[in-house]
């Protein structure tokens, strides 16, 4: 049942997307393998993720040159409106689109929060209606579609709450088993989420960082396809996307400034990487792209080395937020953020629970966008930092929002009041209204 979709495709294919493909240069030859962040060391495309000789992290490098004689603003339209659109920049060999939208989400104006903030010319990114509410399907779609290439059965994670979901449906598009490992303090809702796809999950009692410990070692001995680990640099890069389509719908152009949440920090690094990428095969002219990031005060380790100037992060111990999405102690990517935002004159900021919960219903309630707790995070660093002048009231600024508010309902429940009950009476409705009116 499971793989039904996924067999009635071409292995790694998709009806209708051929077209990118023969637009764009050969995935052999514009993907020419993966290199250490750190010490450069080159290595083949395989399922590896840091370099034996210094421990950095692995990072795909592509042939610039040939992309940029090959793709096109026009090449780019005629592909699906997916992430595939922008396979050619992306680590895949086949098009793997399997028909579902993933991502080309709206880019959407958001005047009212603007004015509320003090900003002119505000946009959401609303990541929160790909198919299982939120970004983590660019990303796993990626993953997914490279385990399937590397010839894996089973694909996995440790997940926060909504790599969970995206994981386990992906499974079920591209016909992989699918193994889930998360903190048994998760949502409930992000749980119940995941286990409706029918994936394998493992409730682990401790942190996410401890999750993450412990699929180190499983990965050591079972030979699968772990987002966060083997896979990590192909997975990682579908986070580009969310640049590359920002980019598009603003016309080709990138924005001045843009807000992104942190958990392990490879989002925003991978935005940042997006907008360098498209101007360096000359898609948008040339700018220096100021970015910011929002961490919950509650696991705050890259904002604190941020505020206190370090070069290192100090990792949280025992993360405590409503942001679980977010919860991450100690960030695999948090220097590379750090130094990100350093050089592009952005800065990190905090935000507590309240305030978390602050943004939450000032987004829903000024542009109609209901995030997640990720989502107040972003809205309260950002206003913040509009307060502050480190965001500048006419720069174009995009907000990225990454989840959907219904997957944390129970963090917004309390601060709301429950609505009024009436007799289904035209009297009892009235009587409803005057104490209403007599209260306003
Ligand atoms: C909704 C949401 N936003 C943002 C992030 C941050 O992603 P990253 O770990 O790439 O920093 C996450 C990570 O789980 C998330 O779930
Ligand atoms: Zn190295």
């Amino acid at each position: 049942m499971a793989s039904t979709l996924a067999a009635a495709l071409p292995h790694g294919h998709a009806d209708g997307n051929t077209k990118a493909t023969e637009d764009g240069a050969s995935a052999g030859k514009r993907v020419l393998g993966l290199r250490c962040r750190e010490c450069r060391q080159e290595y083949p495309i395989e399922p590896i993720h840091v370099c034996d000789f210094c421990f950095g992290p692995l990072e795909v490098r592509y042939d610039y040159e040939l992309l940029a004689r090959t793709v096109t603003h026009e090449s780019i339209a005629r592909g699906p409106l997916s992430i595939w659109r922008y396979h050619d920049l992306l680590p895949v060999e086949h098009l793997a689109d399997t028909g579902w939208r993933v991502g080309f989400t709206p880019l959407q104006p958001a005047p009212n929060l603007g004015q509320a903030l003090g900003l002119r010319d505000l946009w959401i990114k609303n990541d929160s209606v790909n198919p299982t509410f939120s970004f983590k399907d660019r990303v796993v779609a990626v993953a997914s579609a490279k385990a399937r290439e590397f010839g894996f059965d089973t694909f996995a994670c440790a997940s926060t709450g909504n790599l969970a979901s995206a994981v386990a449906a992906a499974g079920i598009r591209v016909g992989l088993k699918t193994f889930v490992f998360l903190p048994w303090d998760t949502e409930q809702s992000k749980i119940l989420n995941a286990l409706v796809y029918g994936a394998t999950l493992v409730a682990v009692k401790g942190t996410y960082d401890d999750v993450n410990r412990l699929c180190s070692e499983i990965a050591d001995q079972h030979r699968w396809a772990f987002c966060n680990i083997n896979v990590r640099p192909y997975y990682s890069e579908g986070s580009k996307t969310l640049a590359f389509e920002t980019a598009e719908q603003l016309g080709w152009e990138a924005p001045d400034h843009v807000v992104v949440p942190i958990a392990s920090g490879s989002l925003l690094t991978k935005i940042a990487k997006g907008f360098d990428e498209l101007q360096q095969i000359g898609l948008i002219p040339q700018k220096g792209v100021r970015v910011s990031g929002a961490q919950a005060t509650g696991c705050n380790p890259v904002a604190e080395a941020f505020e206190k100037g370090w070069d290192a992060i100090k990792p949280v111990q025992r993360p405590d937020t409503i942001a679980k999405s977010l919860a991450i102690g100690n960030p695999a990517d948090g220097y590379y953020v750090l130094r990100i935002v350093r050089e592009r004159e952005g800065a990190v900021r905090q935000a507590t629970n309240d305030e978390i919960l602050e943004g939450m219903r000032l987004l829903a309630s000024t542009e109609g966008v209901f995030a997640e707790t990720a989502g107040g995070v972003a809205v309260a660093a950002l206003q913040k930092l509009a307060r502050e002048g480190i965001v500048r009231p006419d720069e174009r600024v995009v907000v990225y929002i990454t989840g959907n508010g219904l997957k944390t309902l129970d963090a917004v429940a309390p601060s709301l009041s429950p609505p009024p009950l009436v007799e289904p009476t035209l009297a009892s409705f009235d009587a409803f209204l005057s104490q209403r009116e007599t209260r306003a």
